[in-house]
């Protein structure tokens, strides 16, 4: 596969006839099924044509999930446009490009649409480069990064393409009205939104700004999704591909892993460390050392003694051990494993029948054929047998797949039906399910949490993504932002950079910086490579370690706030981290669309960290309307507007929470693993003269099983207004399936007193005490009424 070259429209034959289901390019007809799913979610297809006779389209999307709603966009095929797609108001949204929009060039297919200059783009999966994504030439194919591109690109953070291939693009048209483009194609899709192809810098032709997406092979087929908003076309997108299930809380809290940790004195190490320093964190992970000789699913004699003893050991202090798992079989007389997978016929294959090799770390190496059911239950019958061992959950590693120096080509799936271009970008997924089925085999109560480097459409049921082998660089550090929010548009939530950065060694400034940056992240783990500098929290000093620690606390602080949000993500399919214009309008003077360093944690957090080095001032945008509590000062500020902000402190980062919202704390200091969502302290964020009512629907569970399904959980909405200095709340629609709700309300601005209104009990008027604390800045003034039991 060549990164570099891409093809060009001017290179293909367009369709020159195109009617309501057939398309003509001279004399070749070809036939195109459109499908309403309703929601205003179409599904479109070319035919069968000789030019591409394999259709390897996995399918397996959740089509039948918007059959309720009857759509109110139009989707047609048109003789001038080749394509139209028109808002309930009759406004075309998107149009192809007039004579030149279906195109074809021997087996491959290009679909060309118009493009305004006042559109925007957003998604495209794990990119490099800007939040929006104008201009950019992108090719969806899963890397191996490190491996496939030069070292310098790597550090200045310019590869393309990355190791998760979501082909989407999604579209904000310039007078309103959200569209999104999935390409239902499971191999190398390119897709250019202007880039500039001319030395010159000018199209010479002078001809109109296109937009184009396409294929080498297979069936032209594609997703378009249409909305008011683009959090409304993105939950549809979240609900096709399949929403992130619930996690356990323990996925959520902070991770520490080193390619060096390998067994069981690095766990103790970290354990006691953790300990000493009364630092939360839930997640210990071992790489590739913990096996023997690089042989999945063993563990190294050096490392590890009585192993279930030894893991036992580090779970009853909470901790959750986390073992990488690559894919490539130890090619070795006498490896059980790879015997039988050979002998199972359950590994990718040449053209001539035979196992397929590749050279990874354990050297001459097989691949378990993940798009294979038999082998996907081959591979998690060994998940669940090396889980029963003691361990929480997996990282799953060099699945792009990654196999040295050997060609990809001759790595062929289905036992020669699929060759691998077919089955290149799926091969994460098909590993991602068998190892979340092993999880779930070894413990079926529990909610299973798999982490992934690669990832295809659709991956989001099966695992999280880490955004693979980054830097410790502030370059990386900036990019990290919009890599995520545009991976939550595209479908994949749960994500997150190695903080401070895999390679290189990190400083103490850039250390903070990723940390006060990344606290809120849906996930946040501390990774490096082998030979970089020690990045453990307390390896930056005292007066460093106090930070980091103060702000992986902020975060253990909001686990409740973050589990309704991943509440949202399951039921609705809603983005943890989000893109300031989610949730918000433009305003004259203040252009949310290319916004790419701050962003929004679930409505309510809005954050703006400083990523440039040496910075201790920046200005932010403050959207509107309404009004944001300065985590930092403690003062309401009244949004819709462009701010200065001092942030001279090593402890300082902007931070800004919502008026309005209801946000549920962890009370205290959480000094250890672990949150009870039962016992919350409720932050109302409403200022003096706040006119509103602030509404939360709160959810606690065990936090690990999938018992909440069945009703053990307690929910309640939580309804807050203020009066003057009082706050009312009622507790609404209680129900008790899990603990009882001990509750405390936290105000600020003066609030005094809460009278707290249960149903059918009389009112209580409960005092609030004064309260310092300390969140993003300098101590804040609030007042906490005592806590009560909701029952
Ligand atoms: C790959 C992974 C990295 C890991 C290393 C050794 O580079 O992306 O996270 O530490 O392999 O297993």
């Amino acid at each position: 596969m060549n990164f570099r070259k891409f093809r060009h429209p001017s290179n293909f034959r367009f369709a020159n006839a195109c009617s309501g289901s057939a398309l003509a390019f001279g004399e070749e007809a070809m036939g195109c099924t459109l499908r309403d799913l309703g929601s205003d979610v179409f599904h479109l297809a070319l035919g069968a044509s000789p030019r591409w006779p394999l259709d390897a389209r996995p399918g397996g999307l959740d089509e039948v999930a918007f059959a309720g709603a009857p759509s109110t966009h139009t989707l047609r095929l048109c003789p001038q446009a080749g394509l139209q797609l028109q808002a309930p108001d009759g406004r075309p949204l998107l149009q192809g490009r007039p004579g030149d929009t279906w195109g074809v060039c021997g087996s491959a297919w290009l679909l060309q649409l118009s493009r305004e200059p006042a559109m925007r783009f957003y998604g495209q999966g794990e990119k490099n480069g800007p939040l929006e994504r104008s201009g950019q030439r992108v090719l969806f194919w899963n890397a191996d990064v490190w491996a496939d591109h030069s070292m310098r690109e790597v550090v200045e953070g310019a590869p393309d393409p990355l190791y998760v291939s979501i082909p989407y693009l999604l579209l904000q048209a310039p007078g309103g009205g959200w569209v999104g483009l999935l390409v239902d194609h499971p191999g190398a899709v390119f897709m250019d939104t202007g880039s500039n192809w001319f030395f010159s810098g000018r199209d010479d032709l002078g001809a109109p700004p296109s937009l184009w997406l396409g294929a080498d092979q297979g069936v032209p087929a594609l997703y378009l999704l249409a909305g008011a908003s683009a959090l409304e076309v993105t939950t549809k997108l979240q609900r096709l591909q399949g929403c992130t299930p619930l996690p356990p809380l323990w996925a959520l809290g902070h991770h520490q892993c080193r390619w060096g940790y390998g067994g069981t004195a690095d766990l103790q190490r970290l354990d006691a460390g953790f300990a000493e320093h009364e630092f939360p964190n839930d997640g210990l992970w071992l790489d590739i050392d913990h096996m023997d000789r690089y042989k999945v699913f063993t563990t190294a004699p050096a490392q590890f003694g009585d192993v279930a003893a030894e893991l036992a050991a580090v779970n009853a202090h909470g901790r959750h051990v986390v073992p990488i798992l690559d894919p490539g079989l130890k090619v070795e007389p006498g490896n059980p494993l790879a015997e039988a997978a050979r002998e199972q016929k359950l590994l990718c294959q040449t053209p001539e029948g035979q196992p397929y090799v590749g050279f990874v770390w354990p050297g001459r190496s097989w691949f378990p054929d993940f798009l294979r059911e038999d082998a996907r239950q081959w591979w998690a019958a060994q998940v669940r047998d090396f889980a029963a061992l003691g361990f929480g959950g997996f990282w799953i590693d060099m699945n792009d797949p990654a196999a040295g120096a050997a060609a990809l080509d001759e790595m062929g799936f289905d036992h020669g039906r699929l060759p691998h271009w077919a089955g290149h970008n799926l091969y994460a997924n098909g590993m991602a399910q068998a190892t979340r089925a092993g999880l779930l085999a070894a413990r079926p109560a529990e909610r299973p949490f798999v982490l992934s480097r690669s990832a295809a459409t659709g991956m989001a049921p099966h695992a999280a993504v880490w955004t693979g082998d980054n830097w410790s660089s502030w370059a990386h550090l900036r990019q990290a932002i919009p890599t995520s929010l545009n991976l939550a548009l595209s479908g994949l939530p749960f994500n997150g950079p190695d903080v401070p950065g895999f390679g290189g060694h990190a400083d103490t400034a850039l250390a903070l910086a990723w940390y006060k940056a990344g606290c809120l992240f849906p996930f946040l783990r501390n990774h490096a490579t082998a030979g970089s500098a020690q990045q453990e929290p307390w390896a930056f000093g005292p007066e460093a370690l106090a930070v980091i620690r103060h702000y992986v606390r902020l975060r253990y602080r909001l686990l409740p706030y973050m589990a309704q949000l991943w509440r949202a993500q399951a039921a609705q399919g809603q983005p943890v981290l989000r893109p300031l214009f989610m949730d918000f309008e433009s305003l004259p003077g203040m252009d949310l669309s290319r916004i790419g360093d701050q962003f929004l944690v679930g409505p309510a957090i809005l954050q703006s960290p400083l990523v440039e080095a040496g910075a201790t001032r920046r200005s932010l945008a403050l959207p509107g309307p309404g009004r944001w509590l300065d985590m930092g000062r403690g003062a309401f500020v009244a949004g819709g507007r462009i701010i200065d902000v001092q942030a001279d402190g090593a402890a300082e980062t902007p931070m800004h929470w919502r008026e309005g919202q209801l946000i549920a704390l962890q009370p205290g200091v959480p000094t250890a693993p672990g949150c009870d969502l039962a016992n919350v302290e409720l932050h109302a964020v409403l200022g003096r003269g706040f006119e509103g009512t602030a509404e939360l629907h709160y959810a606690a569970d065990d936090g690990l099983s999938h018992a909440w399904q069945q009703g053990v959980q307690t929910t309640c909405t939580l309804r807050l207004h203020r009066e003057g200095d009082t706050l009312h709340l009622q507790v609404q629609a209680l129900q008790v399936g899990w603990q009882p709700l001990r509750l405390c309300v936290v105000g600020y601005d003066g609030a005094h007193t809460l009278v707290l209104q249960q149903a059918g009990q009389p009112a209580q008027t409960l005092a609030l005490q004064p309260l310092e604390w300390v969140c993003s800045g300098a101590p804040l003034a609030a007042g906490r009424s005592q806590a009560v039991l909701l029952r």
